[in-house]
């Protein structure tokens, strides 16, 4: 097909009044933002000459897609997840807000109202054969001056990459806690090393990533929200620095400067000393936070979040 049909006066004139264009009430901004979409996907059809069975394949999709609740896990996949951090990390740089954290991806599995603790939490409350991790580390301003009373709110997956709550077989606030900071801005915490993520292998997810040749695993990682008052929000992800998918993230949400070193403890000693009986690892791992910055958007996303009972 050679010809524009749209961007022909009577497709034009469709798009307007599907975006209410044509009439006085609504929200302005959404009808230039579902004018622009609709258009893109007129565009996108008539480019790659789409079939009526290709377009009700894709509706069916997104149906089923929604009632899988995978809406959440697709969008990370589609990379566009990451695309409203590379957003947000412009306008910061823009604003010249520099040497705070690197934010990257929330995804979709965090739970709200984890217990709270002073300065050091266990996070593994269910049995579970896995390699005893200790993090600790500082939460910092920009000008290295400590942040007391931050509260660093961590969570992640099991040694199966299952998340407790999404997960029926692990109890509430599995692996999930939040932790507020010492007067010197110190937290600490014990857990086991997790296991990376992989979407249902028969899920719908799955399904597009397939028929795009790709995988949908994502590499260990731990997920961080560190918040204190004066500072912007901070979202974000270590990761665990031996894993075979640590760039090859299909959530596309590995940083350099979020890969802290993993140390492997083998000592007797020092295992003795741990109340261990065996080999243990290590993180270290401090925070930045950036001040308030009034002319910005608010870093705090307003995303549904589940709740344990
Ligand atoms: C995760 O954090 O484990 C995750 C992120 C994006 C999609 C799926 C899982
Ligand atoms: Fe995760």
């Amino acid at each position: 097909m050679t010809v524009n049909l749209t961007d022909s006066p009577p497709v034009k004139q469709l798009l307007d009044r599907v975006a209410g264009l044509d009439q006085p009430g609504g929200n302005d901004r959404l009808k230039r933002i579902v004018r622009r979409v609709t258009s893109d996907l007129c565009r996108t059809m008539e480019e790659f000459d789409v079939t009526p069975s290709e377009f009700w394949t894709a509706v069916s999709y997104l149906t089923r897609l929604g009632q899988a609740n995978e809406v959440g896990l697709l969008v990370p996949g589609l990379g566009i997840e990451t695309f409203l951090d590379v957003m947000m990390d412009e306008k910061e740089r823009r604003a010249g807000l520099t040497g705070g954290t690197p934010r990257t991806i929330e995804g979709p599995l965090y739970v709200a109202g984890a217990p709270l603790e002073n300065n050091e939490a266990r996070l593994d409350q269910d049995p579970e054969q896995g390699e005893v991790l200790f993090i600790d580390g500082q939460v910092r301003d920009t000008a290295s001056n400590p942040v007391a009373g931050a509260i660093v709110d961590v969570w992640h997956a099991n040694t199966k990459g299952g998340y407790s709550f999404f997960d029926p077989s692990q109890s509430a606030y599995n692996l999930r806690r939040r932790i507020e900071t010492d007067a010197a801005g110190n937290y600490r915490l014990r857990t086991i090393l997790p296991s990376g993520y992989g979407c249902p292998p028969n899920g719908v997810t799955q399904q597009l990533l397939t028929a795009l040749g790709r995988h949908g695993n994502r590499p260990a990682h731990i997920h961080f929200f560190v918040e204190a008052p004066g500072y912007r929000k901070l979202t974000t992800q270590i990761n665990i620095s031996d894993d075979p998918y640590l760039h090859d993230d299909f959530a596309f949400a590995t940083r350099d400067e979020l890969i802290p070193d993993l140390v492997r403890h083998t000592d007797p000693g020092e295992i003795k000393a741990r109340g261990l009986n065996e080999p243990f690892a290590t993180i270290r791992f401090d925070f930045t936070l950036n001040s308030e910055a009034a002319q910005l958007p608010d870093p705090v996303v307003m995303r549904e979040h589940a709740e344990a009972a």
